[in-house]
């Protein structure tokens, strides 16, 4: 790892010598803000607003019905599944696109847990997303099995022949830390059991390789650092050599061998087709489909290197002020983002975002910063880091105004 950057000279430098430089120019960005929330929801690529209105104007407007085969709507789930899945280290026809990431955990979640049949624990992390966590306990409930939480760094204590599913999230959503996927995907194996990802904070920020892993089966979201926008379709990674014995619980019409047979019972698709559900949402999925275009040509390594470089930046600028952070120090087990724990956490938030500095807070005390390499420069993020010292000095965060919380933080 090179040296963090440590002056506005050095953000300048590295802004210069940036080989993803020309990425900025493939985003609508507003003017006087550093947006470091692209890991809640990502910013928007200049292609889409085209891509929607054309979807709008021509394929609904003008071709109506024709569109799901003369503009191929009715491909698009797995087109660009595919599209996300080379972003995470899956080989073509293992992911589909659709529904929400909720719901693909419920898939994904019951269809391992019938494919491990007899094992009657599934295990979760207890800092896991909440939906990740009440999703597990309710297809416990469900299937009549029991929920054991415990962190991925204690997993090994809790495997054993009852286990059926493991169920955690790559990057934890608080801190930001990256688990050794591999050590505790080789782990879960070794005891028989199956291992569900979920790839919310990975996917289009920190390279994965969910093939060459042994990944079972992963999940993720596509609005934050794959920019699909608000409400964007979530996805579902099935491994090729499960696909066929998959009994997913969701078993809607378009999952069926035949759709258009419209028979009165269910046989599903081979392959990742099965995972289709019901009719997809084509307009969000034109818009991610859109977005996906600014990773065209980029290298996931160059991503990587810059996202480590701007946390280190950032890690660094913090150690100088005295702030503590609860993200790991080792680049190696770090995602795209830095939290920083204050008891003030929401206030300061807020006066960052008052002074164009756009991050977000999560409960109880963690100022979270997200880091999306294609569309920040280092001097943006350095002036923000400035931004911060200046509230804290002047501690204008201490303002009335800043206190008040919002329905969404
Ligand atoms: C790890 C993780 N999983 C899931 C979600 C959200 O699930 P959904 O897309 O169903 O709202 C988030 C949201 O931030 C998340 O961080």
């Amino acid at each position: 790892m090179p040296e963090p950057i440590a002056s506005r000279a050095a953000a300048q430098a590295a802004d210069e010598a940036d080989p993803l430089g020309y990425a900025r120019a493939r985003f609508v960005l507003p003017e006087g803000r550093v947006y470091l929330d692209g890991n809640s929801l990502g910013a928007l690529p200049t292609g889409v607003r085209d891509a929607v209105q054309d979807t709008v104007e021509r394929e609904w407007g003008r071709d109506l019905i024709g569109s799901w085969n003369s503009n191929g709507w009715w491909t698009l789930p797995a087109r660009v599944g595919d599209r996300i899945g080379a972003l995470v280290g899956a080989a073509p026809s293992q992911v589909m696109c659709g529904d929400s990431t909720s719901i693909q955990l419920f898939q994904a979640l019951v269809a391992l847990a019938r494919l491990n049949p007899g094992r009657r624990t599934i295990v979760t992390d207890e800092a896991n997303f909440p939906t990740d966590q009440y999703l597990a306990e309710s297809v416990a409930r469900l299937l009549g099995m029991q929920l054991i939480r415990v962190s991925p760094h204690d997993v090994g204590a809790v495997l054993g022949p009852d286990v059926a599913v493991v169920s955690f999230s790559a990057v934890d959503y608080r801190t930001g830390q990256l688990w050794d996927a591999a050590a505790v995907t080789q782990a879960v194996h070794a005891a028989g059991a199956l291992m569900l990802w979920d790839l919310a904070h990975v996917a289009g920020a920190v390279p994965f390789e969910l093939d060459a892993l042994g990944a079972d089966a992963a999940v993720g979201c596509s609005y934050k650092y794959l920019n699909g926008g608000p409400g964007a379709p979530a996805w579902i990674y099935l491994a090729a050599r499960h696909q066929d014995g998959a009994d997913l619980p969701l078993c809607g019409w378009q999952g069926h061998v035949a759709p258009f047979q419209l028979d009165a019972v269910y046989a599903p698709a081979p392959g990742v087709e099965r995972a289709r559900i019901g009719t997809p949402p084509v307009l969000a999925m034109r818009s991610l489909d859109a977005a996906l275009d600014v990773f065209d040509g980029v290298s996931l390594l160059d991503l990587r290197a810059k996202s480590l470089a701007l946390t280190s930046l950032v890690l660094g600028y913090a150690d100088a002020l005295g702030v503590p952070s609860v993200t790991p120090r080792d680049p190696a087990r770090r995602g795209s983002q830095v939290a920083l724990q204050l008891p003030f956490a929401y206030e300061l938030t807020q006066a960052l975002i008052a002074r164009g500095v756009v991050g977000d807070f999560r409960a109880p005390d963690l100022l979270r910063l997200g880091f999306a390499p294609l569309y920040l420069s280092y001097v943006e993020v350095w002036d923000a880091m400035d931004t911060l010292r200046a509230v804290l000095e002047t501690e204008a965060w201490r303002d009335p105004a800043f206190a008040t919380r919002a329905a969404v933080t």
